[in-house]
């Protein structure tokens, strides 16, 4: 990607327009204007959706699928359509296929417990890869303790892009599971998941894609990726904390059985004999997150109304800008350098610690990640404790990537 800093005017994403949407963007942070650079750990919100969540508690708010009047059938109404827009936001067949989880830890966490260990035995082995974020290395860790299958993990190489040649050869017939990140969350890289999926399912295995650093940067069709699982979290797609995504195929969520008992996931309760309800009601034991759900149905209308090939577009020109600034820096590194890639830039700079770096940039106003970044086998492939991260978002704009560059450079005074 070589793109000159004159040719940076996307037209295709109006940032003013979009920074307006963002209150919070209006924030001074230690006197200066807030340059939000930490996307990847959560995404800010637009008023539609501070607006959605005020308006449901103030006239909705009531219980879902149990009350007779009026507004527990408004809240159910908005629940269910909200699944709805789900549904056409990832191309899945059927709301049904939607389960409103947590977040992208529980989605994975639901397969793992619920689809894999009545599954597994000795000897059968779940693929993972070498830039998964611990919340897709632990649960399956989980399952291979409780089922006594093997992890098996496909390496990346030097630029942190995943090796198809290793894929190749460690998704076999023992492989029953394939848990692949969408967009590595420490180093930006893209995964080919529908090669993935294609190799995986060669062998009969099935496929979980995290999808918790893609959903708002790249266009998501779950039929197209022809995976079997998806997950991913609403907070990273400017929607709420505390509700999230599990997408899966219908057949394999009809053969899982439940994985928390409670209300709303039963047909009948006897002493003697409990029967579940259909999915996804079987996996949503207890209250959901009503207000959570409805938050995050108005987040991907949002981004549905800007388009992800807009905001793409617009994060490519970001990338590569950033890149370049940041590559102009002495004793600057990045590290992922993948082809395919992300608005995600990780770095390091010569003799200042990541902790610094980040504090530095706060006082600046900036506010990056820095650390291991829930990835710690990342950070040992590339022999370095942890990163600074810049991830950014449609709302960033070349502005920020400056006060980016001028905060690292302040590091380097301080510190290098
Ligand atoms: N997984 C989030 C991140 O990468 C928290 O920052």
């Amino acid at each position: 990607m070589k793109l000159e800093r004159g040719v940076f005017a996307p037209a295709a994403v109006d940032v003013d327009r979009v920074r307006a949407d963002f209150p919070i963007l209006a924030e001074r942070v230690n006197g200066r204007p807030l340059v939000y650079l930490d996307n990847g750990a959560t995404t800010q919100k637009p008023r539609v959706v501070i607006d959605a969540l005020a308006s449901y508690y103030e006239h909705d708010n009531a219980n879902v699928h149990r009350g007779v009047h009026t507004l527990s059938r408004r809240a159910t109404d908005a629940y269910d359509a909200a699944r709805v827009t789900v549904q056409r936001f990832v191309n899945a067949a059927s709301p049904d296929e939607i389960v409103f989880v947590r977040g992208t830890t529980e989605a994975i966490n639901l397969v793992a417990f619920s689809h894999a260990r009545p599954r597994l035995v000795p000897g059968d082995e779940i693929v993972v890869t070498a830039m998964e974020h611990h919340s897709n290395i632990v649960p399956w860790q989980l399952t291979c303790e409780a089922t006594g299958a093997k992890l098996v993990v496909i390496p990346i190489d030097d630029t942190g892009a995943l090796r198809m040649d290793r894929a190749e050869e460690l998704i076999g017939p023992r492989t029953r599971v394939v848990a692949v990140t969408h967009v590595s969350n420490a180093l930006g890289s893209i995964v080919p998941v529908a090669r993935i999926v294609e190799l995986a399912h060669r062998h009969g295995a099935v496929v979980l894609v995290d999808g918790a650093q893609a959903v708002s940067h790249v266009a998501v069709d779950v039929q197209a990726l022809g995976c079997d699982f998806y997950a991913f979290s609403g907070h990273k797609i400017f929607g709420p904390t505390g509700i999230g995504v599990l997408w899966g195929r219908a057949p394999l969520l009809a053969a899982m059985p439940p994985w928390q008992g409670g209300g709303d996931m039963i047909r009948t309760v006897a002493f003697e004999k409990t029967t579940y309800a259909d999915p996804p009601f079987r996996f949503e034991a207890g209250t959901p997150d009503i207000a959570g759900a409805i938050g995050l149905a108005v987040a991907l209308d949002y981004v549905a109304g800007i388009g992800l090939d807009a905001i793409a577009a617009h994060e490519e020109h970001l990338l590569a800008d950033a890149t370049q600034r940041l590559l102009a820096i002495p004793g600057l590194t990045i590290v992922g350098t993948a082809v395919d890639k992300a608005s995600i830039v990780s770095f390091t700079v010569d003799g200042i610690h990541p902790h610094d770096i980040g504090t530095v940039l706060d006082q600046e106003g900036v506010a990056i990640r820095a650390g291991h970044h829930c990835a710690m086998p990342v950070m040992k492939r590339f022999g370095i404790s942890g990163t600074a991260r810049a991830s950014f978002a449609l709302y960033n704009s070349r502005a920020d990537v400056d006060a980016l560059a001028a905060g690292i450079e302040s590091a380097r005074r301080l510190f290098a």
